[in-house]
């Protein structure tokens, strides 16, 4: 067994976030400049007789028989062996990412499907180079950070193309993105951590103490997904940047920005975006901003002004 590598992108929801959860439509997108990556190795003699987890950047080194319960990767390896005939060989999985944890930009979910990846290389196993079969496991070990994933971060994160995204049975729709013109973002790290399991609980919570106030916040995010589908498609940057900072507004209204992300939000506009908003569960993580390829510079400067701890451009290229 020779050493193999796979990688999987991070994400970005330009649209719907929460609202998701709740069957209104959303629009995410992959950024592949951040990723995390899996190597797996053959054992060394030393550890022949285990499979051994490390991830350098965490100091981490654990076998799969000592490792936590809810532990992901550990979680990944059980759910591959359940495929696999036999017993699993002893291996070395290594990983690594640059993907912030913790932060809306999807690191649970590409580490997974990047997990998945190396093992169907690595154990030559046919289910686990299908792209679906990738997404539906991702999507169980989503659970173990989500609770009630709706299920667009392993969708965006497989397949790793712009998608409009509903959740509904029995299946997901899933559709590729048109895209008409090339889209800039900036994605600004507030540089708080935060919990999406924590937070989608609380939007829960607040939608059952008042359904009718957070059914029409999410039938209108909703809503902007929708007219943003046929802006993006049409190439509507000026548009666009409009939906996506009313989106910001009615998450604002279902309490899940914060005074960080506020402020960036705010700068950005301030320094010519297009529009801004939160991006994935909010009270923390990143931000996003539209941007012109001539007011790019400014407004990132803006961005770390206002106390960004990191930004990252990227582009949606268009798509037929
Ligand atoms: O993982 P995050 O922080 O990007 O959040 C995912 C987006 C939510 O809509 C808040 C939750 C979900 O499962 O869709």
């Amino acid at each position: 067994m020779t050493v193999v590598t796979a990688t999987a992108s991070g994400k970005i929801i330009l649209f719907g976030e929460h609202a998701v959860v709740y069957g209104q439509p959303a629009i995410a997108a992959p950024v592949t400049d951040v990723r995390a990556t899996v190597q797996i190795s053959p054992p060394t003699q030393a550890d022949s007789d285990h499979i051994l987890f490390i991830a350098p950047d965490l100091g981490a080194n654990y076998t799969l028989d000592n490792a936590p319960e809810d532990d992901a990767l550990a979680r990944a390896v059980q759910l591959t062996a359940e495929l696999y005939p036999g017993s699993l060989p002893p291996m070395i999985i290594t990983v690594s990412s640059d993907i912030p944890i913790a932060s809306g930009l999807g690191s649970g979910a590409a580490m997974a499907a990047a997990m998945f990846r190396a093992l169907g290389q690595f154990l030559h196993l046919p289910p686990l180079h299908q792209a679906e079969t990738i997404c539906q496991l991702t999507y169980e070990i989503e659970r173990i950070h989500h609770g009630t994933p709706s299920g667009i971060d392993n969708t965006v994160v497989t397949y790793e193309q712009p998608v409009f995204f509903q959740r509904q049975q029995p299946t997901n729709r899933i559709d590729r993105l048109p895209v008409g013109q090339p889209l800039t973002l900036l994605i600004a790290d507030t540089g708080q951590r935060s919990a999406t399991k924590d937070v989608v609980g609380d939007v829960r919570r607040q939608w059952e103490a008042n359904p009718a106030k957070f059914n029409q916040l999410f039938t209108q995010c909703g809503q902007l997904t929708l007219a943003a589908q046929t802006a993006i498609a049409h190439g509507q940057q000026a548009e666009l940047g409009h939906l996506l900072s009313q989106n910001h507004a009615l998450l604002q209204q279902m309490s899940v920005s914060n005074e960080a992300l506020d402020r960036l939000v705010a700068a950005a506009a301030a320094a010519g975006a297009l529009g801004a908003k939160l991006s994935g569960a909010g009270r923390g993580g990143n931000m996003i901003a539209l941007v012109t390829p001539t007011q790019q510079t400014a407004v990132q400067d803006a961005l770390y002004q206002a106390g960004a701890t990191n930004v990252i451009p990227t582009t949606i290229h268009p798509t037929l």
